[in-house]
């Protein structure tokens, strides 16, 4: 294992899906963790990640010194660098212009970290502070025009490096960063899905034991259906699946989902046609946030009262992923509730039950791939992310039966015609929104007054940020002209072109 050591830097997450991108498993740890800690997940190797402080400030934040002494390979990464330099008797400045952006950085002393490179080749820089003073004993192996470059003592085992080796902008960082692991670190690039796949069962049979039995909730996504399909290949029929149908799921969704659960997955799943209980506890609620607590009490009810059919049941099983995990622990604290996400969170207290969570240490792509390694439909494993309270967030103002019908059947036109135009894969979500707003159109001889509906397709990594997607002409033509002729009620389309920040993908 590595561990990067987090610093607050936004790139730290990348620095982590880099590693493991290597075949090198990686965890992320807060810069203060003591040593003790760090020592007893024997590390192979250590990242210091960037982060935005300035080494010198009263509340800079800084590793146990401990750290220095492990004996394992430490890769300092800006202000990681700078920490190691501030350290070791260097001196550290802030710059006159502040770097950000690509530079061209140049190598004048061999080092096995640049192994295989050019001599001269392109970064990227993001950084105010840089050092001036390289420690005693340490040597600057590479400069840019403006800036130190890289540094490093190979006898204590330390490197450091300004620029950021985990961004696409540094193409060549890949190349650092396998240098350093493999060829300076000499670790072995051996975490593949497969291995996690064995070793995940091997823990769910030991945690949940020979008899004890498990719930999971499916939500219709990847995760929860990533995570059940681990825990039947280890427990088989002692997990029970249930499917909570909350009325908000798009047209056709939950026969589809459940048939593949139960006929293509061959998980013990039961099917809870619940949506008319939603429905009535949504009625007269329009604030974004009530409707998520209103959907989440509900959820709870309802899954309570199933699993209490069950008998005695001590675990749950979660597919809460790593980004969760790390946003729990970051040195950042928790950052302002924007929109309450976790709508089950209230679960585990009230159930008195176990957490299984098999994939807290996985990226979101890892998750699809532990899905393949598993055999489950392509098609599952590819769907756009769908919230948990459903349209209920895509339904301006108060959510009612016949609104939910409106926007299920322009949704499916809309999902229907970005398949056709095979744009379906490369975007991260596409979907159709019920505007509380009416207009004025014409129809035949007719006047018509009915609801305006607005497509919203974007691209994104991680849901973080997300642009708007530029869909060609024709498919949002043919999608708006099916819209109308087709959904009765709604009689005017818009896109939305709006990017996140400082619009967020849902519109509430
Ligand atoms: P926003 O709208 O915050 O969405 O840009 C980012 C991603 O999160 C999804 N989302 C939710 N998922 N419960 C969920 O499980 C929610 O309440 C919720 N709100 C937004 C959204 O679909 C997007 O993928």
């Amino acid at each position: 294992i590595a561990l990067i050591l987090d610093f607050g830097s936004q790139y730290t997450q990348l620095i982590a899906r880099r590693t493991r991108e290597l075949g090198i498993y990686c965890e992320i740890v807060p810069c203060h963790t003591p040593v003790d800690e760090i020592r007893a997940k024997a590390p192979r190797a250590l990242v210091l990640s960037g982060g935005p402080a300035s080494v010198y400030a009263a509340d800079a934040p800084h590793c146990d010194p401990g750290v220095f002494a492990l004996g394992v390979p430490i890769l300092g990464i800006c202000y990681g660098l700078q920490t190691i330099a501030a350290r070791f008797g260097g001196t550290v400045a802030p710059s006159t212009r502040r770097e950000f952006g690509a530079a061209r950085l140049r190598q004048y002393q061999t080092s096995r970290l640049f192994a295989g490179l050019p001599e001269e080749f392109d970064v990227w820089m993001s950084h105010g502070d840089h050092v001036v003073q390289p420690p005693p004993g340490f040597t600057v192996t590479a400069q840019t025009e403006d800036a130190l470059g890289a540094l490093e003592d190979p006898a204590r085992q330390l490197y450091g490096l300004q620029f950021h080796p985990e961004v696409v902008h540094t193409p060549l960082g890949r190349d650092i960063l396998r240098n350093f692991f493999i060829g300076i670190a000499g670790m072995r690039a051996d975490w593949n899905m497969q291995s996690f796949v064995e070793a995940a069962i091997a823990d769910i049979r030991a945690r949940i034991g020979p008899t004890g039995r498990a719930i999971c909730g499916l939500s219709g996504g990847v995760d929860s259906a990533v995570a059940a399909a681990l825990v039947a290949e280890a427990i088989g029929d002692r997990l029970t699946c249930l499917f909570v149908d909350n009325g908000l799921l798009r047209l056709g969704e939950f026969d589809e989902v459940l048939a593949t659960f139960r006929d293509t997955m061959h998980l013990n799943v039961r099917g809870i046609a619940a949506g008319e209980r939603f429905l009535t506890a949504l009625a007269g609620v329009d604030d974004p946030e009530a409707k998520r607590k209103t959907i989440g009490r509900v959820f709870v009810e309802v899954f309570q009262e199933e699993a209490a059919r069950l008998g005695q049941v001590e675990f749950l099983v979660q597919g809460t992923l790593y980004p969760d995990v790390i946003e729990s622990v970051s040195v950042k604290g928790p950052s302002a509730v924007i929109k309450s996400h976790h709508n089950v969170g209230g679960l585990p207290e009230t159930l008195h039950l176990k957490l299984v969570e098999p994939l807290r240490e996985l990226f979101k792509d890892e998750v699809r791939a532990v899905g393949r390694q598993l055999g489950l439909p392509e098609a599952l494993l590819r769907r756009h992310p769908f919230p948990g309270p459903g349209l209920a967030v895509r339904i301006v103002g108060e959510v009612t039966p016949a609104r939910v019908a409106l926007l299920q059947r322009a949704d499916a036109i809309v999902t229907e015609e970005i398949r056709a135009a095979g744009l379906y894969d490369d975007i991260w979500q596409a979907f159709a929104v019920l505007l509380p707003v009416r207009s004025v159109g014409v129809m035949g001889d007719e006047r018509t007054y009915e609801h305006v509906c607005a497509i919203r397709a974007v691209t994104s990594q991680d849901g973080m940020t997300a642009d708007w997607v530029r869909l060609p002409y024709d498919v949002l033509h043919r999608i708006s002209r099916r819209i109308i002729a087709e959904v009765r009620g709604i009689n005017r389309v818009t896109y939305d072109i709006s990017s996140k920040p400082p619009a967020t993908i849902e519109w509430e």
